[in-house]
């Protein structure tokens, strides 16, 4: 039994520098060599062809698809009258959405890996890469829902803006809510697993191969917060706590009808109280943690 403390911990500047370089070891161990030309990487993309090639589609999808379509890019019903399972992946998709914009900016503002002059540029070009599996993964969640065409649509031209200029920000400005972002992913992604067998009862096989796709993201995700954990110090960290609870309201008051499927202040009462036994051991052992972090 790992014991874990919290993942605000605070890590010596050695200890960091040490927890870049087991990060990297273990980013390219899990997920292969990066293809640059494809946003790619080698083992990813075999674990997303398996499930490709072993497809599992629900034998009742929504009962109105029409409804899913109409509201999964913006939401124009009420969320209130919705059914709840189209509600669900709508938020899903919103969620994703913008993990999506967020790494088509990021991508173009940061060198391609011949070119990384910094282990740290390395680093963030492997992670962006497996976002881009994320999405893939995703997509492959809606098709298991027999909802073939869903597509990833930009944000509006301010957001998108946002989203591109936020790479350039200085490290003291853009770390702890990088780092908090992606420990949403992970409080999100855990939230959603609970939930799956509440709105998927009669569909068994499906859940199980949503279960199976998102807890490969989550993996990666549980990684990802680690590594952006790593590149703040104490005062940083102090600061990202703080900002846990205003970045949480704000992400979700974007999402329409988010807080009617997750209880939103539990996702941020797990955030601040985070430790990685909050983890199943099986995702653990596949995943990695800055030594400061274990006790
Ligand atoms: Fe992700
Ligand atoms: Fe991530």
């Amino acid at each position: 039994m790992n014991a874990y403390r919290s993942i605000f911990a605070v890590g010596t500047a050695q200890e960091r520098v040490e927890n870049f370089e087991t990060y990297f070891a273990f980013s390219t161990r899990h997920s292969g060599e990066l293809i640059e030309a494809d946003k790619d990487l080698v083992r990813k993309r075999e674990k997303l062809k398996w499930f490709q090639d072993n497809p599992v589609r629900s034998n009742k999808p929504l009962a109105n698809p029409d409804v899913f379509y109409r509201n999964y890019v913006e939401m124009h019903d009420d969320p209130k009258a919705m059914d709840k399972r189209t509600l669900l992946l709508t938020c899903v998709y919103k969620f994703a959405r913008h993990e999506w914009v967020g790494i088509t900016g990021a991508w173009d503002a940061t060198p391609p890996i011949a070119k990384a002059r910094t282990l740290e540029d390395k680093i963030s070009r492997y992670h962006l890469a497996e976002e881009f599996c994320h999405v893939r993964l995703f997509h492959e969640m809606f098709r298991t829902m027999q909802l073939d065409k869903v597509e990833w649509v930009p944000l509006g031209p301010v957001m998108q803006a946002v989203y591109r200029t936020f790479p350039y920000f200085p490290g003291w400005m853009m770390d702890a809510p990088a780092f908090v972002t992606e420990l949403m992913g992970i409080v999100f992604y855990r939230h959603l697993d609970g939930v799956l067998d509440e709105y998927f009862a009669d569909e068994p096989e499906a859940r199980d191969r949503m279960r199976a796709l998102l807890r490969e993201i989550t993996v990666d995700e549980v990684a990802h917060a680690g590594q952006r954990r790593n590149f703040i110090g104490p005062m940083g960290t102090v600061f990202a706590k703080i900002i846990v609870r205003p970045l949480f309201k704000a992400f979700f008051k974007d999402i329409a009808g988010s807080e009617l499927i997750f209880d939103i202040e539990q996702m941020i009462k797990d955030a601040q109280d985070f430790d990685y036994s909050m983890i199943e051991s099986d995702m653990m052992d596949q995943s990695w943690v800055p030594s400061y972090c274990r006790s």
